[in-house]
């Protein structure tokens, strides 16, 4: 489908380059559209477009035979040179936070019941209150990372488990006013390598807030900050 997205839009003139991301589509059975609410495509070396498609079920061929009815662009044309630019913000309008993989450790996990391997990290600010103990609550601009792999063993010493393909990023960002509905915190979630945002749409966030209520009285975090000498 997406290689279908591409040449049809190639077709058309809008593109020479890759296709970047596309939002999951709908397809409406009355009218025999799909829509795609958002594809991402890199238009020039360096400049990347957003665009709305719906494509028209070709009648009597296959289901999965369309042909673009049409295309609406979307936000403006942005560069890629801004790093973090290419990444689709999450359905509540978080963007990915600029410079996360440089951000020191919080602490790391591993959880035996989906064997994932993850390090929790954290800012400046949320590196200085985890290291004064000042934790609870942690203060505005504090945002906390959790990068996420499936365990996988080395190969030179199988006893050691080691981050084998990514799973997701996530975060927590605090700005007690602003995610006063959500204890404070917002949430947000890339997937894969080609980080796309989870969620369908902003209520996603439910999901986050509602598993680390039990957290509550930890200012809903869960990771206690490993102990450095
Ligand atoms: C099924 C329960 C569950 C759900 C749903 C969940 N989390 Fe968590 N989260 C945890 C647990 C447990 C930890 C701590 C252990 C770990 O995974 O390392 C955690 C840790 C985190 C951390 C590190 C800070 C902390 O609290 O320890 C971040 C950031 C985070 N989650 C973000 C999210 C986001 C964003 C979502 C929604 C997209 C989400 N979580 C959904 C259970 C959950």
């Amino acid at each position: 489908m997406n290689k279908e997205i591409l040449t049809s839009l190639a077709a058309m003139g809008l593109i020479c380059a890759d296709y970047v991301y596309a939002q999951p589509a709908t397809f409406d059975i009355k009218t025999e559209k799909l829509h795609i609410p958002m594809v991402e495509v890199v238009l020039k070396a360096d400049k990347v477009g957003a665009f709305e498609v719906e494509m028209q079920l070709v009648p009597g061929d296959a289901v999965s035979d369309f042909t673009i009815s049409k295309v609406t662009p979307l936000d403006s044309i942005s560069s890629t040179d801004e790093g973090s630019s290419l990444v689709p913000p999450a359905p509540n309008g978080i963007v990915l936070p600029e410079g996360y993989k440089d951000w020191r450790i919080v602490a790391p996990s591993h959880r035996t019941d989906n064997n994932t391997l993850r390090v929790i990290l954290g800012n400046d600010a949320a590196i200085q209150a985890a290291r004064e103990g000042k934790t609870n609550p942690w203060p505005d601009g504090a945002i906390l990372a959790k990068l996420v792999w499936k365990d996988a063993s080395l190969e030179t010493w199988s006893a050691a488990t080691v981050p084998g393909a990514f799973v997701h990023a996530e975060f927590m960002i605090k700005n007690a006013e602003q995610y006063a509905q959500t204890g404070g915190w917002g949430f947000a979630r890339w997937l894969g390598t080609k980080q796309k945002p989870h969620g369908e749409n902003a209520s996603f966030v439910q999901g986050c807030f509602g598993c680390h209520t039990p957290v509550k009285d930890n200012d809903y975090v869960f990771t206690q900050p490993a102990i450095l000498p």
